[in-house]
């Protein structure tokens, strides 16, 4: 982020721990149980957020080198995304135009052409059709009428974006990153992949958000590890759109009061969060960029994904203990989100609550929620939805 920014970001902090206050949003707001229950409602939010909307499937880490892929398999819609021969990005449906084959069935490698395990088909990176086995037998096939199926792509600050929707308009990033563009490409997340990991988890999509967007719960759930690092609930939230960032001032921030104001760092007292809508949270921490992503596969299943992306490499053993430490703090805190929310889940559908709670310091939780309502009824209204601006 720019300097100014960092600045006044660390002078609202400091006037929060100094006074014990923290920042409050207007009003509590409620939202009903059904909404994480309901099956047309997810079927709904699939369709609107993770096939009309434009998501993060990866980072260009992922994509070193020209003839370099990856698959995705947590939209619904299979998908193949290629860095071609000429160094172009692409993607496309990872399913084979003879009969339907699941086509490249690696998670990522090189490669100059991806050949269908059915019956052989061979494709090049940039998906045309270059090789059919005993083309004798299908008279004359037009090559170029059978390339692989594209889908919008898009790459900003090494993210990369698909909208998973064949023949769905292209992505506009300037709406997509609404509010932290501006952060982003002054700490642009570069450089090498240490981590891509996944879990299943037994929740809807939204409690897992919930859960990742508010820090109430961290003194209390993660009071045995991480909680006691951070200024408790004291989060800084900034909604922007549908995006939002959020500051959580670690105590040592509080030493900053007595330094001159040069030698100020944000990122070494806080941790900085982005929310890309519809799923994706990512961490800044000092030295390394991790992100989570959300993927519902049922009412109460969703995958979790998460990238960590650094400009260092886990090259010597004190950078190996210190990525081991890093994911097993991941891995303590990650089990207790995942198994709280396997328990909401159980007690939203016990009956008991018509509705949910966020306190006015749960904003950025709540928030979301009221982006998916405005995405589904313009997806209602045939409208793009997507076509985000600042004041939504
Ligand atoms: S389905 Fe791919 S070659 Fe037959
Ligand atoms: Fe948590």
């Amino acid at each position: 982020m720019e300097r100014n920014v960092e600045l006044a970001l660390i002078e609202r902090a400091l006037a929060h721990t100094a006074a014990d206050s923290r920042e409050m949003a207007a009003e509590v707001v409620r939202r009903p149980v059904a909404d994480y229950l309901d099956p047309s409602r997810l079927a709904d939010e699939r369709a609107a957020l993770f096939g009309d909307h434009p998501v993060v499937v990866g980072h260009l880490a992922q994509l070193s080198s020209p003839g370099s892929f990856f698959t995705h398999d947590h939209t619904g819609l299979p998908l193949l995304v290629t860095r071609d021969a000429d160094g172009q990005l692409r993607a496309f449906v990872n399913v084979c135009r003879h009969r339907g084959a699941r086509l490249c069935t690696e998670e990522s490698g090189s490669a100059r052409r991806v050949a269908c395990p059915f019956h052989g088909w061979t494709y090049d990176l940039a998906g045309r059709l270059r090789g059919v086995p005993n083309a004798d037998g299908f008279d004359g096939l037009d090559l170029d009428a059978h390339g692989l199926v594209p889908v919008p792509v898009a790459e900003r600050h090494g993210l990369v974006f698909v909208r998973p929707r064949i023949g769905g308009p292209p992505i506009d990033l300037d709406s997509v990153l609404i509010g932290i563009d501006d952060d982003l490409r002054v700490d642009r997340p570069e450089g090498n992949l240490l981590a891509l990991r996944h879990w299943e988890v037994g929740c809807n999509w939204k409690v897992l958000l919930d859960n990742f967007l508010e820090m109430y719960h961290v003194p209390v759930l993660h009071g045995s590890n991480i909680g006691p690092m951070f200024e408790p609930n004291r989060s800084l939230y900034d909604q922007f759109g549908q995006n939002g960032r959020r500051i959580d001032p670690r105590r040592s921030i509080r030493r900053l009061a007595d330094e001159p104001r040069e030698d100020w760092r944000l990122r070494s007292h806080a941790l900085v969060t982005y929310f890309i809508f519809p799923n994706l949270q990512m961490f800044w921490t000092q030295d390394y960029l991790s992100w989570l992503s959300v993927w519902p596969v049922a009412v109460d299943r969703t995958v979790c994904t998460q990238h960590i992306v650094a400009d260092w490499e886990a090259d010597t053993d004190d950078r190996r203990a210190h990525l081991h430490h890093n994911l097993e703090l991941f891995d303590l805190t990650l089990a207790e989100d995942f198994g709280t929310s396997e328990g909401v889940q159980r007690g939203l559908h016990s009956g008991a609550l018509h509705d949910v709670l966020f306190a006015r310091f749960e904003s950025g939780a709540a928030a979301v929620h009221s982006s998916i309502d405005l995405a589904l009824e313009r997806r209602h209204r045939g409208e793009p939805v997507d076509a985000w601006s600042a004041r939504d």
